[in-house]
C-alpha cells in the first residue's frame, strides 16, 4: 500500500518512499527473493533471520543496487538477487552489530541477540554472508563478486577499527571518518556500483554511483550517531545511547571533548574511557552536546557529504530516477529513522 502510494508522488511523501515506488515491482521481487532465499533445512535458521525480516527496515542499499541498474539501462532480472544480496550483507552485519554492541532494539523490536541469544545471532549472520555470495555466484559477474566481496571485508575491517578505538577519547576525526567508510558507506558504494556495472553501464557512470554511494554512506552514518543522542526511541526503533554507553567515539563526541573544559574532559574520561556510566550520566552527556552545538555541526557535516553525493550524479542523465537518488541525499540527512 505505502509502495504504491509513493508510485503516484503523494505529497508529503519522502524521497525514500518515491525511490521504493518508482521501484516497486523490483523491490517486491527483492523481497520475495529474501524470503526465498532465507530459506534452510535447519529451522532456527528462517524462523531468526525471518524474524529480522519481518520487522521491516527501510531496504535503502537494494534500492540503490536496483536504482543504478536502471540508470544503466537493465532492470529486473539481474538485478533483484543482486539486491537481495545486498540486503542480506547489511542483514547480516546487523545481526554481529547488534552482539558486539550489546544493542537490545532494532527496527522497533527486540532485537534478535535479546530474543535468540548472540550464539545463535553471530552464527545465522554467518549463515546470511554466505548466502549472500551464493547469490553473487549465481550472478555470475566477478567484477560484481569483486565489488560487493572487497565491501563485506572492508565492513568487517570498518567494525574492528572501531572495536579498537572504542573508549579511546583520543580518537581523532580522521580516524572516526574512516570508520564510517568502511563499516559503513563501502557497502552503499559498492550497492549503487554493482548495479550499475550488472546493467552492462559504462566507466564514467559506474564512478558517479560509487562517489555518490560513497558520500550518501558517509553522510547516512554520521547522522545515525546523531540521532543516538536526539533520536526519538520509538520513531528510530533503536535505543537511545548505545554510543555512549558502548564507549563508542563518534563525531558529535570528538567535538565535544575538543571544546570540553578540564571538568568536562573528566566526565567523558569517566564515561566513554573508564566505562563507569551511571544513572543521569547520558542526561548529562546530551547537555554537554548541546552545549557545544556538537549535534547541530555533526549534521551540517553530514550535509556536506550530501551535498558531495549530489555532485556525484553530475556525469548521469537527469531522470526522474536520477532526481529521486538526488533526492534521497537529502533523505538522509533529514531522517528520523
Ligand atoms: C543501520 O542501517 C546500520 C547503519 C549503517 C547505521 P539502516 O538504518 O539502513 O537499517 P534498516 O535496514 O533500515 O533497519
Ligand atoms: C552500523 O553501525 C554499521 C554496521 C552495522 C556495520 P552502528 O552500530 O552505528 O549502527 P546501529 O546504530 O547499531 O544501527
Ligand atoms: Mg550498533
Ligand atoms: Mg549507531
Amino acid at each position: 500500500v505505502r509502495a504504491r502510494a509513493a508510485a503516484d508522488g503523494r505529497p508529503g511523501e519522502n524521497a525514500l518512499d518515491r525511490l521504493a515506488g518508482l521501484l516497486a515491482d523490483d523491490l517486491a521481487a527483492v523481497n520475495a527473493t529474501i524470503v526465498a532465499r532465507m530459506h534452510s533445512p535447519v529451522p532456527l535458521i528462517p524462523q531468526l533471520a525471518g524474524y529480522l525480516v519481518a520487522s521491516g527496515g527501510k531496504r535503502l542499499r537494494p534500492l540503490l543496487t536496483l536504482a543504478a541498474a536502471r540508470l544503466g539501462g537493465h532492470g529486473g532480472s539481474r538485478a533483484v538477487p543482486l539486491a537481495a544480496a545486498v540486503e542480506f550483507i547489511h542483514t547480516a552485519t546487523l545481526l554481529h552489530d547488534d552482539v558486539v554492541d550489546e544493542s537490545d532494539l532494532r527496527r522497533g523490536q527486540p532485537s534478535a541477540n535479546e530474543v535468540f541469544g548472540n550464539e545463535a545471532s553471530v552464527l545465522v549472520g554467518d549463515f546470511l554472508f554466505a548466502r549472500a555470495f551464493q547469490l553473487m555466484v549465481e550472478d555470475g559477474s566477478i567484477e560484481v563478486l569483486g565489488i560487493l566481496s572487497s565491501a563485506a571485508a572492508v565492513i568487517a575491517e570498518g567494525e574492528v577499527l572501531q572495536l579498537s578505538a572504542a573508549n579511546d577519547a583520543a580518537t581523532t576525526e580522521a580516524t572516526y571518518l574512516e570508520v564510517v567508510r568502511a563499516k559503513t558507506a563501502a557497502l552503499f558504494a559498492a550497492a549503487a556500483e554493482a548495479g550499475w556495472v550488472a546493467a552492462g553501464g559504462g566507466r564514467e557512470g559506474q564512478a558517479a554511483l560509487a562517489a555518490y554511494g560513497l558520500s550518501l554512506g558517509m553522510a547516512f552514518q554520521i547522522i545515525d550517531d546523531v540521532l543516538d543522542y536526539s533520536a526519538e526511541e520509538a520513531r528510530l526503533g533503536k535505543s537511545i545511547g548505545d554510543d555512549f554507553r558502548e564507549g563508542k567515539i563518534t563525531l558529535p563526541v570528538i567535538l565535544a571533548i575538543a571544546r570540553g573544559d578540564g571538568e568536562e574532559r573528566r566526565f567523558w574520561q569517566r564515561t566513554l574511557e573508564a566505562g563507569e556510566v551511571e544513572a543521569g550520566d547520558l542526561d548529562r552527556a546530551i547537555l554537554l552536546l548541546q552545549r557545544h552545538r556538537a549535534l547541530e555541526e555533526s549534521a551540517a557535516r553530514a550535509r556536506l557529504f550530501a551535498a558531495d553525493a549530489k555532485a556525484a550524479l553530475a556525469p548521469l542523465p537527469r531522470t526522474p530516477l536520477a532526481t529521486t537518488l538526488a533526492d534521497v541525499a537529502d533523505f538522509c540527512v533529514t531522517r528520523d529513522h
